[in-house]
C-alpha cells in the first residue's frame, strides 16, 4: 500500500514538472513568436524608411537662379538648402551696372531687341543631364523674364525635366510674361507653372519659413 502510495506520488509529482515545463516552453515560443513580429515590423518599417531615403535619393535636383540685386540669391540658397540641391547661379558675362537706372535700361534694350547676352555657368550638358528637376529661381524684370535666363534655356535640353519655378517681383505678383516664356523656352520639359512661388522684392528678407515650407509642400 506505502508503496502503491509513494508510485502515485512519484506520478503526480513528475506530470506536475512536465506541465511546468510544458507552460514555461510555451510562454517562450510566445515570447520569441512576439519578437519576431516586432523584428519584422521594425525591418518592415526601416524598409520602408530606407526606400522613402532612395526616393529622395533618386530626385537629383538643381537650382538655377539669376539675381541682380540679391533677392534671389537668398531664396535659391534656401531652396538648394531644403532640396538638397545643387546650387548653380547664371550670371551675364558683361556685369550689370550698380546703378538701377542703368541696369533698367540695359535690360529693357535687351528685351527690345531681342539680345541673349552670353552668361557664366559652370555647367555641362553631361551634368545638367542627370537632373530630373529644376528648380528656377529669376526676378520679373519688364514683365517678363531677365534676357540672360532666355540664354540659359536655350543652352541646355530640358526635355523630360520637371521645372518648377520660383521667382520675386515689385508688383507683377503672377509674373506677367516670366511663366509663358518658360514654358515656351523649357521646351519638351513638365513645367509645373502652377507649382510657382512668388515673394515681393520687399518681403524676401523675412520668407525664408515660407521658402521652405513650399518646398516641403512639393515633396521635395
Ligand atoms: C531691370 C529691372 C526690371 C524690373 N522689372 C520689374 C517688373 O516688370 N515687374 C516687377 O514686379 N518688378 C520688376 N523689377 C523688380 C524686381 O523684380 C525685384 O526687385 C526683385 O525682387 C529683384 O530680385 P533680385 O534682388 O534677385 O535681383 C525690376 C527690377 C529691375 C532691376
Amino acid at each position: 500500500m506505502k508503496k502503491r502510495l509513494s508510485g502515485l506520488l512519484i506520478a503526480m509529482a513528475l506530470l506536475l514538472l512536465l506541465t511546468a515545463c510544458g507552460s514555461t516552453g510555451n510562454s517562450d515560443n510566445e515570447n520569441s513568436s512576439q519578437q519576431n513580429k516586432e523584428s519584422v515590423q521594425a525591418a518592415e518599417s526601416k524598409g520602408a524608411y530606407d526606400a522613402g531615403k532612395a526616393d529622395d535619393a533618386d530626385k537629383n535636383v538643381i537650382v538655377v537662379y539669376f539675381s541682380w540685386s540679391g533677392h534671389l540669391d537668398s531664396m535659391a540658397h534656401w531652396v538648394a538648402d531644403e532640396t538638397d540641391g545643387d546650387l548653380f547661379r547664371v550670371t551675364a558675362k558683361e556685369d550689370y551696372p550698380e546703378d538701377y537706372n542703368e541696369t533698367a535700361d540695359r535690360a529693357k534694350s535687351e528685351q527690345d531687341n531681342g539680345v541673349r547676352p552670353e552668361i557664366n555657368i559652370d555647367l555641362t550638358q553631361e551634368q545638367m543631364a542627370k537632373y530630373d528637376t529644376v528648380f528656377l529661381g529669376f526676378p520679373v524684370w519688364w514683365y517678363d523674364l531677365p534676357m540672360p535666363m532666355w540664354t540659359f534655356l536655350e543652352s541646355y535640353d530640358f526635355s523630360g525635366k520637371i521645372i518648377i519655378p520660383f521667382f520675386s517681383h515689385e508688383g507683377s505678383s503672377n509674373g506677367a510674361n516670366a511663366l509663358p516664356t518658360v514654358e515656351a523656352l523649357a521646351n519638351g520639359a513638365d513645367f509645373r507653372k502652377d507649382d510657382a512661388l512668388s515673394i515681393r522684392g520687399g518681403k524676401v528678407d523675412s520668407s525664408e519659413n515660407d521658402v521652405r515650407e513650399w518646398v516641403r509642400s512639393l515633396d521635395y
